[in-house]
């Protein structure tokens, strides 16, 4: 127990140490070449070792400080080097980046943290859809392994034959034979460590778990994959909250998991962006059709072509690979949103309307509600914060060393600004049965902990402690409920408070998060190796699990990209991911607009996108948003690439135009995104969008309807699309006029195209940035 808080208090200073490495050290560095001209991947190796030993003295020092040679998908290759021969290999004319591979962090918090319930599974039945369709495709997870008994990865009654087109492999491993572990849903399992060891260390079995191979000793990776295609399991809970059946978004689709993080001895997960290319570079070569990636690089963000996951998902989605990854979980400050490439997709985490209610009676007549996910009741004594702790903060370092055996702590994350996982680990390191913790009813979310513990709101918590307050005794009886699961008693989605909002630091111009899903209380299978808490102090086996965090809300959409590509085989990633922003929704189960959590406002298009998931209607969108070879090219002009440079990294058709617009009018707004963002508005501008019916009907006619953002004119010309044939591409355009003087704020608006049946949403983004012209010019 000692040691896992002093973990985590010695994290920072002990990472930090770790980090330092002397600047006449070497590092890992990834040297990135855009694509594969060389179409042998032996002949491209040698290539690589070539490159590597101008800087090295013999060929034999270039080999072995090379980690990877990236040679199937695009070229490239991952050696350690110091900065002198990272600069010296910069300059070579073949090569567009060098930089140093970094560790990325999974997109839920450790354990300890957010944890919640469940896919949405009672309140939407299995479609005939899901059942009929994605056998053919093959989603990619790039996580932390594999739990292969999980009965969520057992072949579906009657599945058909793996693809023809798969060329991927069940690599053996530490207790990990593909004869017993790969089948016809688990297709395909490989792992990637040498980054990770490189940059981190060894793996230390002793110190913490892991197996080398890709079965995962930590859950995150079966959590993720189960809910992107895990098969179809009746009755399952998490000790009998959130009952019911647990299934993939695409239940049918097949599984290919890519080992790339790694349980580390600080008891925290790191993902190496050396592996994570390596990833790529193999996933795409396989033949997976979507990837799914719940990590990032946390801000401030590497330019795009600095950083694997961008440069990965780039090559994939010229490969026709959608790759969908989380937003993050730094919300809700402003400008915290990753993975922002225009060209993947980002999800934002939101709440369903579900709600675990534990009722509380203090003193046998004080009724409160709260949440939890406690499977036991407690009796016990209700005792306030300010016992057990120095000023009251609860907090394990500030524990005075009284005994809270059989007490239950009232704590406020107010006082002294402390989490749920400082008052939870306090509550333990005291003994208490319990922890009652008040917080901000806008961050209010349950969580797995290792110590029951239930969630009220600021209000309740006054109420409690002031009761507490007046009694001449010290502390009050309390009994606490077991958590129940309520359905459909409170609005959802709403957008979670930990979820990371826009606008994009990297290019503001392009809205991210793109859309939202659940991400909040999300029940999926569990290695039931490892604890519910991850905490070596827990002593539960689960087989399910309860988690929290925009990596959860991000294989929701794995799985229903996979759905659309199997209805859809030919649409492009733009397509697809047009079609899930244009038919997402923005209203909650009350009708009313979503709010967003971490506030009491409405949520805006930097919370939530351009909506929350509706897979039913995405199937069939309408109109589509696509994005072609053209739209990229002016997207890397914008970025400061030549010509030179973009033919490098861009598969050029016949024909293609590779000039860059000319200087001035480059401009993020004229790719063809589906949401419309203008973050620097000084005048009246036109922007123009394409749109393509993908409609079952060759004839159809759509409207277009407005609402302005606030000091916005805007005029849409045509005002009406005639289409008269399938596939048909109409564009039309948008000038928006700023009518009032504003220094920069952002306001929101929508364009809507309708034929009275699709509904085919853009939200509209301005930021109207001309009053300090407009002061320059009437001071002179
Ligand atoms: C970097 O490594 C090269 C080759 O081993 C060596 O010649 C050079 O001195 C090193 N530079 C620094 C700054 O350590
Ligand atoms: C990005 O890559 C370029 C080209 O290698 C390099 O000059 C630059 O320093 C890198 N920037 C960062 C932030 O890593
Ligand atoms: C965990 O799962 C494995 C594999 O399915 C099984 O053999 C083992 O008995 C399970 N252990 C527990 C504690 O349930
Ligand atoms: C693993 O950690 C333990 C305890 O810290 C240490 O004694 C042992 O030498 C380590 N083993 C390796 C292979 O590093
Ligand atoms: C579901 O499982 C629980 C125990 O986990 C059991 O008591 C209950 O009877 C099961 N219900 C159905 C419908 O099978
Ligand atoms: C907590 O309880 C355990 C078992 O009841 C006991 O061994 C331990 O000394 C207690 N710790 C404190 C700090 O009271
Ligand atoms: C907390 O409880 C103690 C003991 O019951 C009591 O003396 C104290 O006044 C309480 N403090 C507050 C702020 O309620
Ligand atoms: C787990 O720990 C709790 C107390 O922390 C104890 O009551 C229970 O018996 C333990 N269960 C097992 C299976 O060891």
């Amino acid at each position: 127990m000692a040691a896992s808080f002093l973990c985590f208090w010695g994290l920072s200073l002990l990472l930090s140490l770790y980090f330092i490495p002397s600047t006449f050290a070497s590092h890992v560095y990834i040297v990135y070449m855009g694509l594969n001209r060389i179409h042998d991947p032996l002949l491209t190796t040698k290539h690589h070792i070539g490159l590597l030993s101008y800087v090295f003295a013999s060929e034999e020092e270039a080999k072995k400080s090379m980690l990877y040679s990236y040679k199937h998908s695009f070229s490239g290759f991952a050696a350690k080097l110091n900065t002198t021969q990272a600069a010296t290999l910069a300059n070579i004319q073949e090569v567009i980046s060098v930089f140093k591979s970094k560790t990325l962090k999974l997109h839920t918090t450790r354990s300890w943290d957010f944890m919640g319930l469940t896919l949405d599974t009672d309140d939407h039945e299995v479609t005939p859809l899901q059942l009929a369709h994605g056998d053919d495709i093959i989603v990619g997870i790039f996580d932390t392994g594999i739990w292969p008994e999980s009965p969520s990865f057992r072949e579906e009654p009657c599945m058909g034959r793996v693809p023809k087109s798969w060329k991927g492999i069940c690599v053996a491993g530490e207790e990990f034979d593909p004869a017993t572990a790969c089948n016809r849903k688990l297709i395909g399992a490989r792992y990637y460590l040498t980054g990770f060891q490189e940059q981190l260390g060894h793996l230390n079995e002793t110190e913490n778990k892991e197996f080398k191979s890709p079965r995962g000793f930590r859950g995150h990776g079966t959590h993720t994959a189960s809910t992107a295609v895990g098969s179809i399991v009746k009755n399952i809970s998490f000790f009998g909250l959130a009952q019911g059946t647990a299934r993939g978004g695409a239940p049918r689709a097949r599984l290919a998991v890519y080992k790339v993080c790694w349980n580390n001895i600080y008891i925290d997960v790191f993902c190496s962006e050396a592996d994570i290319l390596k990833a790529f570079d193999d996933a795409l070569h396989d033949g997976v059709h979507v990837i799914s990636a719940s990590f990032g690089a946390s801000p401030p963000l590497r330019p795009f072509f600095n950083k694997s996951a961008d440069i990965g998902s780039f090559h994939a989605m010229q490969k026709g690979v959608s790759v969908v990854f989380s937003a993050g979980n730094s919300g809700p400050d402003p400008s915290l949103v990753t993975n922002v490439a225009p060209w993947s997709i980002c999800v934002a985490a939101s709440s369903i309307d579900r709600t675990f209610p534990t009722h509380m009676l203090v003193d046998h007549k004080i009724s409160v509600v709260g949440e939890s996910l406690n499977d036991k009741e407690i009796n016990a004594i209700l005792v306030n914060s300010t016992v057990f702790f120095w000023r009251g903060i609860c907090h394990p370092d500030l524990w005075r060393g009284t005994s809270a055996l059989g007490m239950v702590i009232l704590c406020f994350s107010i006082m002294g600004q402390v989490t749920r996982i400082d008052a939870e680990k306090a509550a333990w390191k005291a003994n208490a049965s319990g922890l009652i913790f008040a917080e901000p009813s806008t961050r209010q979310i349950p969580d797995v902990s290792i110590i029951p513990s239930v969630r009220i709101d600021i209000n309740q918590g006054t109420k409690l402690r002031n009761y507490l307050s007046r009694l001449t005794r010290p502390g009050a009886i309390v009994q606490i409920s077991a958590g129940t699961t309520a359905i459909k008693k409170s609005p959802g989605p709403t957008v979670a408070y930990f979820s990371s909002r826009g606008p994009s630091s990297l290019s503001p111009d392009i809205l991210k998060p793109d859309l939202s899903a659940p991400g909040v209380n999300i029940l999926a299978a569990w290695p039931n190796i490892s604890t519910p808490t991850e905490s070596t102090d827990d002593n539960r086996s689960v087989d399910w699990n309860l988690l929290s965090g925009t990596s959860m809300a991000c294989p929701h959409v794995s799985g229903v990209v996979a759905l659309i590509k199997s209805v859809h085989p030919d649409w492009s990633p733009a397509a697809i991911k047009s079609a899930l922003m244009t038919t997402a929704y923005t209203r909650d189960s009350t009708h009313d607009s979503i709010l967003a959590g971490g506030s009491m406002k409405l949520a805006d298009p930097f919370d939530i996108g351009a909506g929350h998931i509706n897979p039913l209607k995405a199937m069939d969108p309408g109109l589509v948003y696509d994005m072609k070879t053209r739209d990229y090219i002016i997207f890397l002009c914008n970025i400061g690439y030549t010509q030179d440079l973009i033919r490098k990294i861009v598969i050029l058709y016949p024909g293609t135009d590779t000039s860059c617009p000319p200087l001035g009018h480059t401009t993020h707004t004229n790719l063809n995104y589906p949401s419309i963002t203008v973050s620097d508005l000084q005048s009246t501008i036109t922007i123009k969008r394409t749109v393509r019916n993908v409609g079952y009907k060759k004839t159809a006619f759509y409207f277009v309807s407005v609402v302005n953002p606030d000091g916005v004119d805007v005029v849409i010309w045509p005002r009406l699309l005639i289409f008269t044939f399938f596939r048909q591409e109409i564009s039309y355009y948008i000038t928006l006029k700023p009518h009032k003087k504003s220094q920069g704020r952002y306001d929101f608006g929508k364009i809507v195209w309708s034929d009275g049946f699709h509904y085919v949403r853009s939200p509209l983004i301005v930021r109207v940035n001309n009053a300090a012209n407009y002061e320059a010019h009437t001071t002179i």
